[in-house]
C-alpha cells in the first residue's frame, strides 16, 4: 500500500485498508521506538507546523516525532505568520511547498487547512479544525486496539459535544466497523453531512453510528466510553451557556457501570475535571487516557513516515 505524498485532512477520506495500514505501522513504530531502534526515514526532512490555536499534545507529538524520525519540526504561531492577514493561506502554501518537506497545520476553520492542501505540493496534516480531528482519531483507534479490542462491533459511546473530535471518531470507528453511539443534548448534535455520510457510507464495514439524547442509554454495554470538553477552542464565549446544557453530560463512576466492565475511558485532553469527566475516573483503573496520549506520537510517525518516508 503506498500513501506516499498524501493529505490527511480527513479520516472520511481513507479507506479503511489505509486507516488499518497506518495503525499497524504505528503499533510496529512503537515497538521497535521502546526496544531502542533508531530508525530514520525522514533524515533532513522538515515539517512546518501551522498553529492557530493553543497545542499540547499536538505540538510537542509531531515535534518529537520528526526529532525521532530523523528529521525536525519548525512552529509557527499565529504571530509568527499571520495566516490570512499577513499573507494569503495559498501562498503560504506554495512557499512552504518549495521550502519544507511536510506541512501540519491546526486553524479554526477547516476550509483553511483543505486551501493549504489544495494550493501545496507536499502533504498537509489536519493537526484539528472545527470539523475534525484526525490524528487523534488514529491515535484513539491505535490505543482501542493495543487494549485487545476488535474494531468490527466495538461500541465506542461518545458522551459530549458533537464537534471535531466525535466527527472524526465517527468516520475513523464507522470504517473499521465499529459501533459509534454518540449522546448529546439538543442543540450539540453531530452534524447532518456527517450523519448522512454515516448512514450513506459509514456501513461498508460493517460500521454504525447511534444517536442519544440520554448518556446512560449510549453507554450502556459499551467497551469504550469517550468524552471531549464541553466548550472548544473558539466556542469560548458559549461556555456559560454550554455548562448548562452539557450538565447531564459527564464521564463519571455511575455512568461507566452501565459500560462493559472491561470497558476502557478515552479523552482526547485537555481535561476539565468536574464538567465533562470527574478526576476519580479519569485517572482511575479503566482510564487509558495517557496511553491514548502517548500514542500521538507513535500514530502521527507512522503517518508522516508513510506520506514522506524514503523507503
Ligand atoms: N488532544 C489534543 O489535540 O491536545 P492538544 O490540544 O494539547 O494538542
Ligand atoms: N474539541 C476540542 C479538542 C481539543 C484537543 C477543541 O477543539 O478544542
Amino acid at each position: 500500500m503506498n500513501l506516499k505524498n498524501r493529505s490527511l485532512i480527513t479520516l472520511r477520506d481513507f479507506s479503511r485498508e489505509e486507516i488499518l495500514h497506518i495503525l499497524k505501522t504505528a503499533a510496529d513504530i512503537k515497538t521497535r521506538f521502546k526496544a531502542g531502534e533508531v530508525y530514520h526515514p525522514l533524515k533532513g526532512k522538515m515539517l512546518a507546523m501551522i498553529f492557530q490555536k493553543p497545542s499540547l499534545r499536538t505540538r510537542v507529538s509531531f515535534e518529537t516525532g520528526m526529532y525521532q524520525l530523523g528529521g525536525a519540526a519548525m512552529y509557527l504561531g499565529p504571530s509568527d505568520i499571520g495566516l490570512g492577514k499577513r499573507e494569503s493561506t495559498e501562498d503560504i502554501a506554495r512557499v512552504l511547498s518549495r521550502q519544507v518537506d511536510l506541512i501540519m497545520a491546526r486553524v479554526f476553520s477547516h476550509e483553511i487547512v483543505e486551501e493549504l492542501a489544495l494550493y501545496s505540493s507536499i502533504p498537509v496534516i489536519n493537526g484539528l479544525s472545527d470539523f475534525c480531528h484526525p490524528c487523534q482519531a488514529l491515535a484513539d483507534l491505535q490505543t482501542i486496539l493495543e487494549r485487545g479490542k476488535k474494531p468490527e462491533g466495538c461500541k465506542l459511546a461518545f458522551i459530549g459535544d458533537g464537534n471535531n473530535v466525535a466527527n472524526s471518531l465517527v468516520f475513523g470507528g464507522l470504517k473499521l466497523g465499529m459501533h459509534v453511539a454518540v449522546a448529546s443534548p439538543a442543540g450539540h448534535q453531530l452534524r447532518d453531512d456527517v450523519r448522512r455520510w454515516a448512514q450513506q457510507d459509514g456501513g461498508r464495514s460493517g460500521g454504525k453510528l447511534t444517536l442519544h439524547l440520554s448518556p446512560a442509554e449510549a453507554a450502556e454495554k459499551a467497551d469504550v466510553l469517550y468524552t471531549d470538553v464541553w466548550t472548544s477552542m473558539g466556542q469560548e464565549q458559549e461556555a456559560l451557556s454550554r455548562k448548562k446544557d452539557f450538565a447531564p453530560y459527564q464521564i463519571n463512576a455511575a455512568l461507566l457501570k452501565r459500560a462493559k466492565p472491561d470497558a476502557i475511558v478515552l479523552h482526547c485532553l485537555p481535561a476539565h475535571y468536574g464538567e465533562e469527566i470527574t478526576y476519580e475516573v479519569g485517572h482511575g483503573p479503566q482510564s487509558a487516557i495517557f496511553d491514548e496520549a502517548e500514542n500521538r506520537l507513535h500514530a502521527q510517525k507512522a503517518l508522516m513516515a508513510l506520506v514522506a518516508g524514503e523507503d
